[in-house]
């Protein structure tokens, strides 16, 4: 079974998604990581982001593959683990940039398919799971809350972790990416027509991969053994 979680920055879908796979036995893929590895990669070479032709280039440098026996998976980037080193706001930033450009995102896109193909029971987060990488994928969710309500969450999460942060610079922050998320020409932030739409603005984590479990049960999802 294939799960698709898509959604923009800050609903949760990382944690809900980790949470689902653990709770049904699936496998459990962060795309996001993926335009973040090569957004790292893009830093260490001091590329110019607003080059998609040097982003691409970069794109192709990248050996991006997933330790699987770590709980969640861990990335290799070239062989180096560097999961603990994608979350930082410059991080953050270029992997936006990256994220906008349609051969990166071919590129990424075909990775992940074949990553489906190796682990057919997977729950997958990101942006485009469901509407183009895994269309004919058995479950699809939309998670969304409002920007105001997802920028609170980026900075408890960011705040928890000894970053210091201002709400208004996240805000600002989610809806410059919404914006570019949503308007590129290539794999735009959308909703699939096949999908459920969750507001999680008043819901827990926990109502959410509660929400989410039970639909996956009701098709037929295994129990954690
Ligand atoms: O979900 P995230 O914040 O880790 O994603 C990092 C960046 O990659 C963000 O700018 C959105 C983009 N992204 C994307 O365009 N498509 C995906 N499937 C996953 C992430």
């Amino acid at each position: 079974m294939i799960i698709t979680i898509d959604g923009p920055a800050g609903t949760g879908k990382s944690t809900v998604s980790r949470l689902v796979a653990d709770m049904l036995g699936l496998d459990f893929l962060d795309t996001g990581a993926m335009y973040r590895a090569v957004g790292l990669e893009a830093i260490r070479r001091r590329a110019n982001l607003e080059d998609p032709r040097e982003l691409a280039y970069i794109a192709r440098l990248c050996r991006i593959e997933f330790d699987w026996a770590q709980k969640p998976p861990v990335l290799l980037l070239n062989g180096e683990p560097v999961s603990h080193l994608l979350r930082s706001a410059e991080v953050t930033q270029a992997a936006s940039y990256v994220a906008v450009v349609p051969a990166i995102r071919e590129l990424m896109v075909r990775q992940q398919q074949r990553i489906g193909r190796e682990h057919p029971d997977l729950v997958t987060e990101g942006r485009d799971q469901g509407s183009v990488v895994f269309p004919g994928a058995e479950l699809k969710f939309y998670l969304d809350a409002t920007p105001q309500e997802r920028a609170r969450r980026r900075v408890r999460q960011l705040r928890e972790r000894g970053e210091l942060v201002d709400y208004h610079e996240i805000l600002q922050g989610i809806m410059t990416r919404d914006h570019r998320d949503s308007t590129r020409t290539v794999g735009p932030l959308s909703v699939p027509p096949d999908a459920e739409k969750v507001d999680t603005t008043n819901m827990t984590q926990e109502q959410v991969v509660n929400l989410i479990v039970l639909r996956a049960r009701a098709k037929g999802a295994a129990q954690r053994p």
